[in-house]
């Protein structure tokens, strides 16, 4: 779990969030020795830590966990005891979340264009939160699910975020409130907006920006005779990964100040979806070095049992640079080398800049906050095993 270190900007102590295991070597030993590696060890205690820090951080605030950034029974089962609800977008994920005991009208069904499969799976099980961000879509959830609570999807691109959430998805702001009153003009039940600054997003300023531009839109629905009810304030805070990040505290005091200043004298529903800020450091990754050569180039390269095309494919699809933990590092020499994953494919690297110490053959390492987008969008790629992921406390 991520740990608050004090850090120094000119002659400023700040804090700042950074990545931690949740296990020791030791026991890290002993759970590779019972299940093997890789093995993805997943903290309850972190799930349940995270959700109560948002939820005393945004009071007031609901909160619909984004099951894409992971699904994992662990997680959802813990969340939904804890009294989140979440946010799925397929079938797969509806079925996910049923089975760790969420009911249908906990759940917020987020993907702006839908299959009719998707659609009317969600619809018949007896979800009745959806998204749109376009007149197509519009038509066919009018068409086939008329009486469905929606909230329009609007585009807001933020200045910090790693991960752009509106380059494929969301409306632009000039077309938000046409795009409300044609959803009533076709009869649907109207509800709100909801917008994100994007994911890993690194300024909590990003979010006032947002919201005021959202305000504007309010105000825009209002004049043409619609009351929206519910504003959806998305994900988008961060994980600490190589880089230490901003603390819970500074975003949620930038987005409390933001909601009172734009939103403080309206009577409405506040809700998120947060991601990564709950799943990603509730996960170590232990993973096994299977082999080491010296590349002709001189380069020392380390090969592990896990890599791109398995838990490590957030590097790929999510940009993230993650930290590899060697164990005693602090008291060994350490050395540049290049550490990749157990496939075929030579693309399967997943760092060249990263120092550690003279590594044995069968030494585990650790990789923290690999709990968000790693085995969400693992593959079996080379007939490969997923990593195997296990409850720990
Ligand atoms: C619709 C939707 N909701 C929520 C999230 C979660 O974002 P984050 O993990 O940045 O909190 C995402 C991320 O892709 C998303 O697409």
């Amino acid at each position: 779990m991520a740990t608050i270190i004090e850090d120094r900007v000119g002659s400023e102590a700040v804090l700042r969030r950074h990545a931690a295991p949740n296990i020791s070597f030791d026991q890290a030993k002993m759970l590779a020795a019972e299940f093997g590696t890789p093995l993805l060890c997943v903290s309850r205690s972190a799930v349940e830590h995270n959700y109560y820090e948002l939820v005393n951080g945004l009071p007031g605030v609901e909160f619909f966990y984004a099951a894409k950034s992971n699904p994992d029974a662990t997680i959802l089962k813990t969340l939904h005891r804890a009294g989140c609800s979440v946010d799925v977008c397929s079938v797969g994920e509806l079925k996910a979340a049923l089975a760790a005991g969420f009911t249908p009208d906990q759940m917020l069904h987020t993907h702006p264009c839908k299959t009719i499969d998707n659609l009317m799976t969600c619809y018949e099980t007896g979800l009745r939160w959806f998204v749109y961000d376009n007149a197509v879509e519009l038509k066919k959830m009018a068409k086939h699910t008329p009486d469905v609570n929606l909230l329009l999807r609007v585009a807001m691109t933020s200045q910090s975020s790693m991960i752009n959430l509106s380059a494929k998805f969301g409306c632009a702001a000039s077309e938000a409130v046409s795009l409300l009153c044609q959803a009533r003009d076709l009869g649907m039940n109207i509800r709100g907006i909801a917008f994100h600054v994007g994911s890993q997003t690194l300024s909590p300023d990003d979010y006032d920006v947002a919201l005021s531009r959202v305000r504007e839109i309010f105000d825009g629905a209002r004049d043409e005779g619609i009351e929206l009810e519910v504003l959806d304030i998305g994900g988008g805070m961060p994980a600490p990964y190589r880089e230490s990040v901003l603390t819970l505290e500074d975003y949620c005091a930038v987005v409390n100040r933001s909601l009172q200043t734009h939103f403080g004298d309206l009577n409405i529903r506040v809700i998120a979806e947060p991601g990564r800020v709950i799943s990603a450091d509730t996960t170590t990754l232990v993973t096994a070095v299977l082999g080491k050569s010296v590349r002709p180039n001189g380069s020392t390269q380390y090969i592990i049992d896990d890599g791109l095309y398995g838990s490590f494919s957030g590097k790929v699809y999510d940009h993230t640079d993650f930290p590899i933990l060697a164990e005693d590092a602090d008291f060994r020499p350490t050395y540049p080398c290049v550490v990749a994953g157990p496939t075929c494919d030579s693309t399967d690297v997943v760092c060249r800049d990263q120092d550690l110490p003279d590594l044995e053959i069968g030494e585990l390492l650790l990789v923290p906050t690999m709990g968000s987008y790693t085995n969400a969008s693992a593959s079996t790629f080379n007939g490969l095993d997923l990593a195997k992921a296990i409850p720990v406390a």
